[in-house]
């Protein structure tokens, strides 16, 4: 089959969502209608939730946080879809931002009782940041929680995205009666299922006769009818273009526990989601169709076999065809490197295979090749952008409690680093390590791996930084005065960068005020773009 027809077939997006909102119990009925599992009503009990998330690390099986991002790959209808699951914890919130550079979309997940959340804020920025177009999902119907219209304002207003609900439920907790799909108009009847997989849909092309009295009562059918009225008067009919666009966000209701409006929410998914997307690089967008292949590093997985230091870098196609075993040109290691088991996952599956296109996410065996935002191409010299570090919230001092472990705890460090579990800053001159991170629990992945992975100990001192920000100048002279007067805030990160280690918002204003012609960053995004 040609690239071109492969490529769009593909669909690749990620789920996400404040949580406790239904992420992972949404993700695993979409695999079960996808039939990439068989077992329904496996959250109960957790099954999945331990095989189809990839929970390789000790400590997640620990704690039982999905630490990981994982990739989960079925065929559907005639799609071949591709879920990148991200971490619902707050604290691993860096990984999931990296993961949403190599999905085309999202289904956002809402919580019908607690609405619009921190998490789901903060995500929305990231979508907004790169234009990625948004399914919102409004989930728990079968609980009482707000009402859809005033729901459906607070999304606009907090997450700075229109609606365009394309279907609209029919009472909530005990009262639900189903929802109302205003695109297909036809009516999906609820009735609690944990277990099944198929919806009662019934078609009603128009809510005016009184076959929708018989099915939902006068009572419901009346005020379905008044509230479509006001729909069609408040959101402007739904266009696929500014949903694409990432303008427009259209909305589902519906109970994911109970597989009600999943497989609606699917099928249309399926219709309107974008294929495979081009990506910017510092020489120009690349689009799939591009006959050379490329593709990037989003996220790396470390230590699968705790004995052997393996990693996976989950490499996203951007153009051409992968192929096993062919020789492919490291952009920033200036190599050409093979693969001779490159992987892809169908749900609890790993397999071995032999081509992958544009939107397909696979797994290369690394020995330390690779970092995150790294680029493979056909022998291409270009990078590509957007991998961003954001500045991290929670800093810590990194001493070292084992003086005969040195070696080993500098090089654990790098490589975690590499990963992209935390952040480093260097205080300059000296060695003195910084580890910035947006959550507390990095801190303790960080010291369990280095003693577990590489035998070193260390301990974590609270700094109170307020922001890392990057600096860049033309301005030579005013950086030198700069880096003089802040002698014990300024630092290096892994790659050489400067950075200015702010210890309150006031100081870093006073700083962007007296030195004008210096830019503090507040993401690295400005490396990769000027990076050749
Ligand atoms: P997350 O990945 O976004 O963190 O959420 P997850 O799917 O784990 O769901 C969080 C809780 O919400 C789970 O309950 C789940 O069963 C429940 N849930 C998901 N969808 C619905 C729904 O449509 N209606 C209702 N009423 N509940 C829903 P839990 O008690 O934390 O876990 P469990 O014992 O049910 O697995």
């Amino acid at each position: 089959m040609s690239n071109k027809v492969e490529t769009e077939k593909r669909r690749t997006f990620g789920i996400i969502s404040h949580p406790d909102a239904g992420k992972t119990t949404l993700t695993e009925k979409l695999l079960l209608f996808g039939g990439a599992i068989q077992t329904a009503g496996a959250v109960k009990n957790n099954k999945i939730k331990k095989t189809a998330t990839s929970d390789f690390m000790e400590i997640e099986k620990q704690r039982g946080i999905s630490v990981a991002t994982s990739v989960m790959a079925f065929n559907y209808l005639d799609k071949r879809i591709n879920i990148l699951d991200t971490p619902g914890h707050k604290d691993f919130a860096e990984d999931t931002y990296r993961t949403l550079t190599a999905v085309d979309s999202v289904i956002l997940v809402i919580d019908v009782a607690n609405g619009v959340e921190e998490q789901t804020k903060k995500l929305m920025e990231v979508c907004r940041m790169r234009n990625t177009p948004v399914i919102i999902f409004i989930n728990k119907l079968d609980r009482e929680g707000k009402e859809a219209f005033d729901l459906l304002d607070e999304i606009e207003q907090n997450l700075f995205i229109k609606v365009c609900p394309l279907t609209w439920p029919i009472g909530m907790g005990d009262r639900f009666k189903g929802v109302y799909n205003l695109y297909k108009k036809e009516l999906n009847l609820f009735s609690p299922n944990k277990t099944g997989i198929s919806d009662d849909i019934q078609s009603i092309s128009n809510i005016q006769s009184s076959e929708l009295d018989e099915k939902i009562g006068t009572e419901a059918a009346e005020l379905l009818r008044e509230e479509t009225e006001m729909i069609e008067g408040v959101y402007d009919a739904f266009d696929r273009e500014r949903y694409l666009s990432g303008e427009v966000a259209p909305v589902f209701f519906g109970s994911a526990v109970n597989n009600f409006g999943v497989q609606e929410l699917l099928n249309t998914f399926c219709e309107i989601s974008p294929s495979p997307r081009g990506r910017e690089t510092d020489s120009g967008i690349i689009e799939p169709d591009q006959s050379k292949f490329s593709g990037f590093v989003f996220k790396i997985h470390a230590n699968l076999d705790p004995k052997h230091r393996d990693r996976i870098a989950f490499l996203r196609i951007v153009s051409g065809k992968f192929e096993r075993n062919k020789f492919y040109y490291h952009v920033r290691n200036n190599k050409k490197i093979k693969f001779p088991n490159p992987t892809s996952f169908m749900a609890q599956d790993k397999s071995v295979i032999d081509e992958a296109y544009p939107g397909d996410v696979i797994g290369l065996y690394d020995s330390g090749n690779f970092k995150i935002g790294d680029t493979l191409t056909e022998g291409d010299q270009f990078m590509f952008k957007g991998i961003p570090s954001f500045s991290p919230e929670i800093f810590m001092e990194l001493e070292n409690l084992d003086p005969m472990k040195t070696k080993q705890l500098n090089k654990g460090i790098m490589q975690l680093m590499d990963e992209g579990v935390a952040q480093i800053f260097i205080l300059q001159p000296g060695s003195r390590k910084i580890i910035g991170t947006v959550g507390q629990l990095q801190f303790e992945v960080i010291k369990y791996r280095l003693e577990h992975e590489y035998g070193a100990k260390c301990r974590f001192v609270p700094r109170n930084y307020h922001k890392a920000c990057w600096i860049t100048t033309d301005n030579e002279q005013q950086l030198e005065d700069f880096k003089r007067a802040k002698t014990r805030y300024i630092a290096e990160d892994k790659d050489g960068n400067l950075v200015f280690l702010a210890e309150t918002a006031f100081l870093l204003q006073t700083a962007e005020q007296d030195y004008p012609d210096i830019k503090f960053h507040r993401t690295s995004e400005f490396i990769l773009s000027k990076k050749k």
